[in-house]
């Protein structure tokens, strides 16, 4: 029976093995192909199949470089130096860097050390990926509109001199996202807004900056506005009367989700004239006042969200 066991556990790592080289194999071959066509950076190969005589180790590199050594050290990295599970494996500095041989022989010869400048975007993105990529976040980095636009890991993140220590940010945010979406900032400057600038929920609450599987890199479907439900679970319902649009076309149909000049972050001025615009036919007689727009609709209908007792939205 153990023995099974164990045998059933090898071959799982076997396989797995087997996929991961396979798949690096595939990685370095389509990475050599754009090197060899582009030329575009003359830095030594990053995970190239290097023999073990071309990794010196880190304490060597430290030897020159104690800066680096203790700020990787002090910071959440420090796992690369481990001599547990996968630390040998991961060649401490080299991890990133790559085979560091050539670079020492050569007396600090930086051409012959992978330094992380000028080289394309993609290829920092692979390198750092090779350790993250497991990460069920981070996965979908590549296909992120991020990715696309040319940002990698390092326009975000600083290994040796971060600012946010914890999450080795060049910056914290909502600042770091703002350096490039200044519209977004006027959002968050207007009278009404999530209290993102304050600090009481950030981008990431709805966002992810590694990119999803949703539009605008949302964490959930905005349609179904399960991003919205995380803080505003009373809204959810399911309500014995609905009302419609908010199940058919979402919170966006009447708010926006960043600020507005309009209270209640709505999408027009007046309550009314929001209403109006989908209950145009209402008639201006009966149970309401003869002039539509003296009184807010929302002071008779309050349950605008949905009711359970009310087929009227009232209570
Ligand atoms: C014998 C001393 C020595 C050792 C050992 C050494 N380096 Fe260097 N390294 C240097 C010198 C000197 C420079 C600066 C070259 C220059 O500025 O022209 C340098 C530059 C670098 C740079 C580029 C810095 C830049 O400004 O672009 C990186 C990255 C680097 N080293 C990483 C490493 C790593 C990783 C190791 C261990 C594998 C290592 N070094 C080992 C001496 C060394
Ligand atoms: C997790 C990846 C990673 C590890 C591990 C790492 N580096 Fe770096 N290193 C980088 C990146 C990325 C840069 C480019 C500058 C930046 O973005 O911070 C860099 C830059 C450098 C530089 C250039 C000067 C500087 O500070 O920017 C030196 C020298 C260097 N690293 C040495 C080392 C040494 C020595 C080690 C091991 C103690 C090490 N690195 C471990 C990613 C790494
Ligand atoms: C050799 C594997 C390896 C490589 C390559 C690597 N990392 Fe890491 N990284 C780790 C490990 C291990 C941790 C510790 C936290 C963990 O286990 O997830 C970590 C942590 C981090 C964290 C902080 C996570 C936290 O919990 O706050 C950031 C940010 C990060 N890495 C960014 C990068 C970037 C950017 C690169 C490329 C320049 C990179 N990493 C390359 C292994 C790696
Ligand atoms: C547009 C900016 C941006 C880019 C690009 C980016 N990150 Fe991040 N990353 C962040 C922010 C912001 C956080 C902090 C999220 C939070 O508040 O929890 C973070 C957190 C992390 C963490 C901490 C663990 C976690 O998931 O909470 C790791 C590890 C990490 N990033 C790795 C990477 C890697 C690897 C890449 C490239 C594939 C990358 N990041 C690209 C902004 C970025
Ligand atoms: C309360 C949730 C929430 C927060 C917090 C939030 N967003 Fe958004 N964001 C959304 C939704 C929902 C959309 C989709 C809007 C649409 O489809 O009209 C969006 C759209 C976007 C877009 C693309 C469309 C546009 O308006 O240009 C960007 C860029 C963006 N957000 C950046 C940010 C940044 C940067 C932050 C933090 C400073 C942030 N968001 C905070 C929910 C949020
Ligand atoms: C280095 C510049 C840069 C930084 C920093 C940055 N972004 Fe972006 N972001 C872009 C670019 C470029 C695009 C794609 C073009 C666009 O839609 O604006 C983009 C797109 C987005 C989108 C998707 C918009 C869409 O239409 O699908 C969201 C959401 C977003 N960013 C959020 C963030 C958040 C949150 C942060 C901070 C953690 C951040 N960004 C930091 C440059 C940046
Ligand atoms: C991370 C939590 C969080 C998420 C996610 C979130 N909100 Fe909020 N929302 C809040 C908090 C907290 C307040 C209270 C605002 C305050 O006191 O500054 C608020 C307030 C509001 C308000 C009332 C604003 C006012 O002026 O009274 C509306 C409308 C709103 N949110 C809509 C949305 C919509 C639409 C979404 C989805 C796109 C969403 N929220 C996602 C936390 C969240
Ligand atoms: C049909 C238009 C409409 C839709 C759709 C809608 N809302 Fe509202 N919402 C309003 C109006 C109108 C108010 C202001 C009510 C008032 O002033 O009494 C409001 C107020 C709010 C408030 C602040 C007051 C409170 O009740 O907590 C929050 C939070 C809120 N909405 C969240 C949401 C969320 C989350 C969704 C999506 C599930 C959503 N709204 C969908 C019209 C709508
Ligand atoms: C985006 C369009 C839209 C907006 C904006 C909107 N509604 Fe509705 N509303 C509907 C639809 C569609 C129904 C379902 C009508 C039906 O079944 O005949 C509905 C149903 C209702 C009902 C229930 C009565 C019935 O006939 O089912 C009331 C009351 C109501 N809305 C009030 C309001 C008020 C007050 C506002 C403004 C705060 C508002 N609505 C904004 C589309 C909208
Ligand atoms: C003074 C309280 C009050 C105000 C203010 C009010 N309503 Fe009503 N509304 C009612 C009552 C009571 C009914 C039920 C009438 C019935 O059952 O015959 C109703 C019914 C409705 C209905 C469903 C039946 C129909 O007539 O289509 C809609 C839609 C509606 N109101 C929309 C609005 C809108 C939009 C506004 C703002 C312009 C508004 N109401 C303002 C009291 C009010």
């Amino acid at each position: 029976m153990k023995e099974a066991r164990i045998l059933r556990r090898y071959s799982v790592w076997f396989v797995a093995c087997f996929l991961f080289l396979l798949g690096a194999v595939q990685l370095m071959a389509a990475r050599q192909d754009k090197k060899d066509a582009a030329q575009t950076t003359n830095q030594p190969s990053a995970t190239a199949a290097a023999d073990a005589s071309q990794y010196v180790g880190s304490e060597t590199c430290k030897g020159c470089h104690e800066d680096q050594f203790k700020n990787t050290e002090a910071s959440p990295h420090y796992r690369i130096f481990s001599n547990t599970g996968r630390g040998e494996q991961w060649h401490g500095c080299e991890s990133c860097h790559g085979p560091g041989a050539a670079h020492v022989n050569g007396g600090g010869d930086k051409t012959k050390i992978f330094t992380f400048k000028d080289v394309k975007p993609e290829e920092i993105t692979a390198r750092c990926m090779t350790c993250h990529e497991k990460n069920a976040e981070h996965m979908t980095f590549n296909r992120s509109v991020h990715a696309r636009a040319g940002v990698t890991c390092t326009t975000c993140h600083s290994v040796h001199k971060p600012k946010v220590e914890e999450q080795l940010l060049v910056q914290k945010s909502p600042d770091l996202c703002y350096s490039c979406h200044q519209e977004i900032k006027a959002d968050f400057n207007k009278p009404f807004r999530h209290r993102v600038n304050e600090g009481l929920i950030s981008c990431n609450d709805c966002h992810s900056a590694h990119g999803t599987n949703m539009p605008e890199q949302l964490r959930s479907a905005s349609a179904q506005d399960a991003v919205c439900f995380k803080c505003h679970a009373d809204k959810r319902g399911p309500f014995v009367f609905e009302h419609y649009p908010v199940k058919s076309e979402g919170c966006q149909a009447c708010h926006t989700p960043h600020g507005s000049t309009n209270p209640r972050l709505l999408t027009r001025a007046r309550v009314n004239s929001l209403c109006l615009e989908c209950h145009g036919d209402v008639l201006p007689s009966g149970p309401h006042p003869q002039n539509t727009k003296s009184q807010a609709c929302t002071l008779c209908h309050v349950a605008i969200h949905g009711s359970n007792t009310s087929n009227i939205l009232f209570k």
